[in-house]
């Protein structure tokens, strides 16, 4: 097929079956660029709570900028990998403080601000300035893949390179907006990953996937390394009679930076209660030596896949019968009522959605 073809029936389907959305009736920047971030950890339907909170708690740039972390990684709770959170706040403060406060209006410029890539670029010149940069994310290559009919690895540079300057050969025909937005809601309501809508697609006559019978082995991709899988073990501590716990901020040399957690040990491997050395770490935790602690149980065996790693959390009641008034960082006492103001891993959070009363 070609690309005007292409084009221009695309953007056609589009006008009569777009869908709206909290995102689409602005050419603001900084309200596109918020969306587009969020829908890279999202659907589209569960990512609209999260694009009114957001613009609701910071309607510019500049009251993102000013925003505490903590504050912005919790509105972010749930989307999980905060790195998208906390790039979207160091780019706030970078255009606040050094571009003063204007949004790059090129892709060139858009490219340049951290968390910002080729696609996010795209869909901003794109959206806000009507500039011919066309988007390409897992919606596109899939959509584009089929149609012309490639069965290489899509993830393989040379096959990308294609996808890519297919759409782009295609955007000049029509308004960059309104293809772009057409790419991607014609790829996630039409040419879905499973089920795809073959029988109802104005393509289906030009796919060569269809035409081949190949739907269902298009895209295909590399085997991906195995994950790495990690062992940690959470204490869920209760001091003070019941009333307080520990949580902890992890250091910004692992995953989950600066977000909190319970106290863990890590094991390399599934272990036993009894080869834990809880005493150990109790004392780093509380810095003194006799402690009086009685474990009750492993309560909860929760998991949480990530890019990379597979978690496997071991949850532990540790009743701590010392006394605890004051603690050092990186450790915090918190109220047990209190812990949900805190920004957790899903992880974390999953355990304390079922395991605390409050
Ligand atoms: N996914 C990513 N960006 C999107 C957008 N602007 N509309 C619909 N789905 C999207």
């Amino acid at each position: 097929m070609n690309n005007h073809t292409f084009a221009v029936e695309l953007v056609r389907w589009w006008e009569a079956n777009k869908r709206e959305l909290p995102w689409k009736n602005t050419k603001d920047p900084y309200k596109i660029w918020i969306s587009e971030i969020i829908l890279q950890q999202t659907r589209v339907e569960q990512g609209k709570p999260y694009f009114d909170a957001f613009v609701r708690n910071f309607p510019n740039i500049t009251t993102l900028a000013n925003a505490k972390e903590d504050q912005v990684l919790k509105l972010w709770e749930g989307l999980g990998y905060y790195s998208r959170a906390r790039n979207l706040h160091y780019t706030a403060k970078y255009v606040s403080d050094i571009l003063n406060g204007i949004f790059p209006s090129s892709y060139q410029d858009l490219i340049k601000l951290k968390g910002v890539g080729p696609y996010t670029a795209a869909a901003i010149a794109s959206f806000a300035y009507d500039l011919p940069h066309a988007v390409v994310d897992g919606n596109v290559i899939r959509l584009v893949s089929r149609i012309l009919g490639i069965s290489e690895p899509v993830d393989n540079p040379k096959i990308h390179k294609d996808i890519h300057n297919f759409v782009s050969n295609s955007i000049e025909y029509t308004s960059p907006a309104s293809f772009n937005q057409a790419l991607m809601d014609f790829g996630s309501m039409v040419c879905k990953p499973s089920s795809p809508e073959c029988k109802a697609c104005i393509f289906q006559s030009f796919c060569e996937a269809n035409i081949k019978n190949l739907v269902s082995q298009i895209p295909r991709k590399n085997k991906k390394a195995p994950r790495k899988e990690r062992y940690f073990h959470f204490f869920d501590l209760r001091i003070n009679n019941d009333e307080t716990t520990i949580i902890v901020q992890r250091s910004d040399s692992d995953i989950w930076k600066k977000l909190y957690e319970l106290p863990l040990l890590e094991t390399s491997d599934v272990r036993p209660l009894i080869e834990l050395d809880f005493n150990n770490k109790l004392q780093e935790i509380f810095g003194i030596n006799e402690l009086n602690f009685e474990i009750s149980f492993s309560k909860r065996k929760l998991t949480q896949i990530l890019t990379h790693q597979k978690i496997h959390g071991f949850f532990y009641e540790v009743k701590v019968n010392n006394k605890l008034e004051k603690i050092n960082p990186p450790y915090y006492l918190v109220k047990r009522k209190k812990v949900s103001n805190f920004a957790f891993p899903k992880i974390i959070n999953d355990y304390i959605r079922t395991a605390y009363n409050s």
